[in-house]
């Protein structure tokens, strides 16, 4: 089985909706995989994986090693790896220096930045240089000092208009597609009929031409998730059932049993 590409994602504009996780590892993306028509190694790694308090702490080095994992346990899906902050917000010379280090320390084929009007000269950049771009508007986490917290976006009208003004040129500046989230709902269907790229939404709406989850959070792995969240497994109380059976089995002496020891030859 051949890979998908980017320009064949790009082409799913108002077609059959893109299913993408987040993965990080190898054995999630195995298992993912299949299902998946882009897989995001999300710097959202940094409080799933780490216990970091946001994004902002997570680094390039942190993104390029769960990226190469998730490519080596991928065969289906595009991946696509978040930029960290800090590492291309200053010039689109030290985006395309960041973007180039994690492509080729990973074979992943794209990125994933966020930010709106003022990022889209650095999508073009990237794009035009090689670098496919996904963007991401509305709830940026990673402007979590300046938003002050991650609440829903585009209540006011001014809001919105940003909102969609942001998507709108990032979409012109090149990007393939563009995740959407955590903003009332009729901003990303107003972005969604605006653009010519795909819209990935998280947070947003149905209509979006595909949508986004964190795998950890869907599987109900992880303990606090926003209420755009489903849960379509709930993953922590099988793992905290198993561990308290092999905690019991050990105190007991009834684990290892007949079946996981050796016994000498004949
Ligand atoms: O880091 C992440 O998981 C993301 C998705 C929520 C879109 O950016
Ligand atoms: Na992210």
């Amino acid at each position: 089985i051949k890979r998908l590409t980017v320009p064949a994602i790009r082409r799913r504009k108002g077609t059959e909706p893109l299913v993408m996780l987040t993965a990080y590892t190898v054995r999630t993306a195995q298992l993912l995989d299949p299902h998946c028509d882009m897989l995001l190694v999300g710097d959202s790694l940094g409080q799933v994986v780490y216990g970091l308090p946001s994004t902002v702490p997570v680094t390039l080095e942190m993104m390029a090693a769960h990226g190469a994992a998730v490519v080596r346990g991928s065969y289906h899906a595009v991946v696509v790896i978040d930029m960290p902050f800090g590492s291309y917000e200053a010039s689109p010379e030290q985006a395309f220096a960041s973007a180039a280090r994690l492509l080729k320390e990973t074979n992943a084929a794209a990125v994933k930045l966020e930010g709106g009007e003022a990022m889209a000269p650095t999508v073009r950049f990237l794009t035009e240089r090689g670098i496919p771009v996904m963007g991401h508007v509305g709830l940026t986490p990673q402007a979590v000092n300046v938003l002050g917290g991650y609440g829903a976006r585009g209540r006011t009208e001014a809001e919105a208009a940003k909102i969609v003004a942001d998507a709108k040129a990032v979409a012109e500046a090149g990007a393939f597609a563009i995740v959407i989230e955590g903003v009332v709902e009729p901003i990303a269907v107003a972005i969604t009929q605006a653009v010519a790229c795909p819209t990935i939404g998280i947070g947003a709406s149905a209509q979006c031409d595909g949508q986004v989850l964190v795998g950890e959070d869907m599987l109900g792995l992880f303990d606090r998730v926003p209420r755009f969240v489903k849960r379509y497994d709930d993953l922590a109380t099988r793992i905290d059932a198993a561990a308290a059976t092999f905690a019991a089995e050990v105190r007991s002496r009834a684990f290892p049993g007949p079946d996981q020891v050796y016994a000498p030859k004949d």
